[in-house]
């Protein structure tokens, strides 16, 4: 229920809205022209974009295109924010391989609460090679944003600040919808999964563990396709995966569950797939091949980055967010070695804006085989784990942050600058 666009140019306006998530209730949201999720871009490699958007909340806003290339002065930096009432016109050059990116808000310390509350949608980035392998189109392909929440007895969302593990809530949207139900023809769907929450992270697995064929993750498509039944899903992480739905009979349900691996390993029903009556289709089958990995230059520099709460905050190597200091300097077309060490007891998806990254090992155990094949822009690094990635500074100059994306921790400064020279 996410509307479609296809133009090259949109203009939105952030503003407040109602939605119906609880049945006969109206609850108020901020959303990209007043719904939540706000409207889904698809755009074509190659083929600019602009987004116009207008600020008609009374407070500073501004617009991150998460896992896009994008120059520094249209990247949403959170110091870069359009005033009350004002616009500004963002420029998305697109000159990537296909991705399920997303965009929300990033003012500075402010985003936790904005995008609980809606500035959050997806934004699909095609290319040639996705059609030349025939993956599922259209209707068959699916972008889910999913969002833990609570609520009160009004019908509004409820947020409790919670600085130590980030928000959690007691219901998971989907789309905006609580346990979602999806009619399916027997045949093979492309699903998308953003992970919108504030803080919690997911573990997705079908019902009998049956399998789930992923395709791509944050930077798009993997050299090759990786069969998995149970795929974690730290905040701001996408996956991309292919049910194959004709092998279940008319009249069948298969439900999608989060397995809860912060309480225990319960499950909860995500969302439900009715089979539809009608023929089997087996026209389509997941190529074995999928899309080869650029060469990339070898490493010129290791750095390392410990994650800790300090005396009143968490911080990275010690500090907390200042925009007037610029932490590190990559030089552009570079290839480094980062080193994650989380020297606590919580989860910090960690995040590079403007640019991507390999993730090369981490001593929770081997690096999940789908990681290894492709590009991430966030990697989740569990308590008391070192995650070491391999991140490449291209294409652009200029200045852009790194950071832990458990909202509550970023809001509170878990963010450094890097000025790519
Ligand atoms: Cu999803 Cu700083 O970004
Ligand atoms: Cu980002
Ligand atoms: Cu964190």
């Amino acid at each position: 229920n996410i509307s479609t666009r296809t133009r090259d140019t949109y203009a939105m306006t952030v503003r407040e809205g109602l939605a119906e998530v609880l049945p006969g209730f109206q609850t108020p949201i901020y959303g990209y022209d007043g719904v939540y999720p706000g409207p889904l871009i698809r755009a074509k490699k190659g083929r600019e974009v602009v987004v116009r958007q207008t600020n008609a909340l009374p407070f500073d806003t501004n617009v991150h295109l998460h896992g896009g290339y994008v120059p520094a002065a249209h990247d949403g930096h959170p110091m870069d924010v359009i005033a009350a009432g004002g616009s500004f016109d963002y420029h998305y050059p697109n000159e990537q391989d296909a991705a399920t990116l997303w965009y929300h808000d990033h003012a500075h310390g402010r985003t936790s609460k904005t995008l609980y509350y809606g500035l959050v949608s997806m934004y699909l980035l095609e290319d040639e090679l996705e059609t030349e392998l025939g993956l599922p189109q259209g209707e068959f392909d699916v972008p889910l944003v999913l969002a833990d929440h609570a609520f009160n007895k009004d019908g509004s969302f409820r947020y409790a600040e919670n600085v130590d593990i980030g928000f959690r809530g007691d219901t998971l949207l989907v789309n905006g919808a609580i346990s979602p139900r999806m009619a399916v023809q027997r045949r093979r769907y492309r699903l998308r999964f953003l992970n919108a929450s504030n803080a919690r992270s997911y573990a997705l697995r079908l019902g009998n563990a049956r399998a789930m064929v992923q395709i791509a993750g944050d930077g798009g498509l993997l050299s090759r396709p990786v069969p998995r039944t149970n795929i974690p899903l730290h905040p701001a992480e996408r996956v991309e995966v292919v049910i194959d739905f004709s092998q279940y009979g008319p009249g069948e349900e298969l439900t999608l569950y989060n397995v809860d691996t912060e309480a225990g390993g319960g499950t909860t029903p995500i969302m439900r797939f009715d089979i539809q009556g009608g023929k089997a289709s087996e026209d389509f089958r997941v190529p074995t091949r999928l899309r080869d990995p650029e060469p990339l230059p070898a490493p010129t520099v290791r750095r390392r980055w410990d994650l800790a709460l300090g005396s009143a905050a968490w911080q990275i190597n010690g500090l907390s967010w200042d925009p007037n200091r610029i932490d590190v300097r990559p030089r552009l077309g570079s290839t480094e070695v980062w080193t994650f060490v989380n020297n606590s007891g919580r989860v910090h998806p960690m995040h590079l804006h403007g640019f991507l990254f390999r993730v090369l090992e981490r001593t929770s155990g081997p690096v999940e085989l789908a990681d290894r094949l492709g590009w991430k822009d966030t990697v989740g690094v569990l308590p008391n784990e070192t995650v070491t990635v391999l991140a490449w500074f291209a294409p652009y100059k200029g200045k852009y942050v790194f950071h832990c994306h458990a909202l509550e921790h970023a809001d509170k400064a878990m963010m450094l600058q890097m000025e790519i020279v």
